[in-house]
């Protein structure tokens, strides 16, 4: 299965049942992978949305969730260390990784810390792998990702060199475009191509008019909205909460009315 995309937007009236929804789906998801191949691989996402979500999962998902047999990977991380508390991995460890019994050695944080940042993505993608060539299996099961108001995604800030990288899966990012302004690590769109399904996790206003830009963009993407280019073996689903799902148009492809929760 090469990259494509084939989109699913789900809305929920609010943060907290968009969260709930999206911790049955990863956990509906982490079982199926694990009952298929072993193994549930899955990408964190970064920034402030995805807390409540990891929080959840540590406490009323803690024992519906095969843990053990998950191995944790990260979309992107400040150049900071890991208990600074700009760091992505700081933020998962607090809400989720400290309190779940997986395995530390199937944690894989980027190492932020290390200098220079092109030798913790080049660490990296050493332990990630190279893309699979076209049909072999994803190396991922799921990514999770956010989105920034100017349309970036993981590290991928918009007219950024990286969005045209199309071999490496990890890249250094010597100028973040949005707050913290600190030097980035970054999953490339290969890399995040490389799986069995993308997750957009995104709330609030203030992303609305984004939200709506990427999901009009076309089927190549539009290089000022990195989110609008990502790209998956599987499907790319939107777990939108009413207010950041406020400028998509009702009959977007794919846009289900709030399920039932
Ligand atoms: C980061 C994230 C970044 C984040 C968006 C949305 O390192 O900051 O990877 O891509 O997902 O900026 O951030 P919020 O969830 O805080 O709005």
């Amino acid at each position: 299965m090469g990259p494509r995309l084939e989109r699913e937007i789900r809305v929920f009236p609010d943060p907290t049942r968009e969260a709930e929804a999206a911790a049955r789906h990863l956990a509906a998801q982490a079982r199926a992978a694990v009952r298929a191949r072993g193994r549930f691989s899955w990408v964190l996402a970064g920034g402030r949305t995805p807390e409540a979500l990891y929080q959840l999962l540590a406490r009323r998902w803690r024992s519906r969730f095969p843990w053990e047999e998950t191995e944790i990977l990260f979309g992107d991380e400040r150049c900071v260390g890991p208990r600074d508390p700009e760091s992505n991995y700081a933020m998962a460890r607090e809400a989720l990784l400290a309190h779940v019994p997986i395995p530390r050695r199937q944690v894989h944080r980027l190492r932020g810390e290390l200098r220079p940042a092109s030798k913790a993505a080049e660490d990296y993608a050493r332990l990630i792998g190279r893309a699979p060539p076209t049909g072999a299996p994803p190396r991922f099961d799921t990514v999770l990702l956010g989105l920034g108001p100017d349309g970036h995604t993981a590290s991928l800030f918009p007219g950024a060199p990286a969005l045209r990288e199309r071999t490496r899966m990890v890249v250094s990012v010597p100028r973040a475009g949005h707050p913290p302004w600190v030097p980035r690590l970054s999953l490339t769109l290969p890399a995040l191509a490389s799986s069995r399904e993308v997750v957009f996790l995104v709330e609030g206003s203030e992303k609305a008019a984004t939200v709506a830009r990427v999901l009009r963009a076309g089927p190549r993407g539009n290089s000022k909205l990195p989110a609008s280019m990502v790209r998956s073996a599987g499907p790319v689903r939107w777990f939108l909460d009413r207010a950041a799902a406020a400028r998509v148009p009702r009959t977007s492809s794919g846009m289900r009315p709030p399920p039932r929760e």
